[in-house]
């Protein structure tokens, strides 16, 4: 994770960021603590990347790129205002004993904010942010089995608001959010759904970090609530609405290290 010293909405690259809708440095600053503390009491460590000036959204640690064992996969941000960001990220990693494998220049891909490992197969979203020329790379960068899923509602831009798996039969979806082949993809990966209409995907409830059997939640519709106790899960929601402000939640504010594909 990395503190929000220099968050804001500087600029507007997803339809949720208005530059006149300020983030309050200090709602946002006692807002990622009170995520940290969440992330720490269900047991997780977390590390620390240091703030940078000039980079807002360096806070979404998630975009930073794909976590493969002791490989890192850097992130090829669409936005220009983001690709700045890339050179700390790879900094971080390479000093922290990762080996760096990049893709070639020219196509995109926003890390795990678009690529979550579920079934056996790294599922990627492409279109808005990433490309789908991107993941026969990351295939053979990482030897992960890619699972391609188009993205089809410029709100939910990266795959990471449309999908969380919470174990390996269950996974929160919102289709909305996908195109009528990507939805027979993903009902063919996902034994156990649970779906989300299109209101409950907007409220970003879909963007939110597994720990444990906790699910830490930007926001918690009671519908889905109710299931996700009924599985056995704890919900925990975290009030992160100042980076709501800059269309990014919970999961977006965390990249997962413990991931091998
Ligand atoms: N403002 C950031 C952007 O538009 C938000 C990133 C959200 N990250 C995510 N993994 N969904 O790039």
């Amino acid at each position: 994770m990395c503190p929000p010293e220099h968050f804001g909405v500087l600029y507007e690259i997803n339809p949720w960021m208005h530059r006149e809708v300020k983030a309050d440095p200090d709602r946002a600053r006692e807002q990622w603590d009170g995520l940290v503390a969440m992330l720490v009491r269900a047991g997780a460590e977390v590390e620390l990347q240091s703030p940078a000036e000039g980079l807002p959204d360096l806070v979404f640690t998630a975009n930073a790129g794909i976590v493969n064992g002791t490989q890192f996969v850097p992130a090829r941000f669409r936005h220009p205002e983001r690709q700045g960001e890339t050179p700390h990220d790879v900094a971080w990693f390479a000093g922290h004993g990762f080996a760096v494998a990049e893709l070639p220049d020219g196509v995109s891909h926003e890390g795990a904010g678009d690529a979550l490992p579920f079934g056996g197969v790294l599922v990627s979203g492409y279109r808005f942010r990433s490309d789908a020329a991107s993941h026969a790379y990351l295939s053979r960068l990482t030897g992960a089995a890619v699972r391609s899923v188009e993205l089809a509602d410029e709100r939910l831009y990266h795959l990471d608001i449309t999908f969380c798996p919470l174990d390996e039969r269950r996974a929160i979806v919102a289709p909305s959010g996908w195109d009528s082949y990507g939805q027979r993809v993903m009902k063919a990966l996902v034994p156990e759904p649970l779906e989300l209409s299109e209101e409950e995907a907007l409220s970003f409830c879909a963007n939110s970090v597994v720990v444990g059997s906790t699910v830490i939640m930007p926001t918690c519709p009671p519908r889905v609530g109710r299931q996700l106790e009924a599985w056995g899960f704890d919900v925990e929601v975290c009030d992160v609405s100042e980076f709501l402000k800059a269309g990014g939640g919970c999961r977006c504010l965390t990249l997962a290290l413990d991931v091998s594909l």
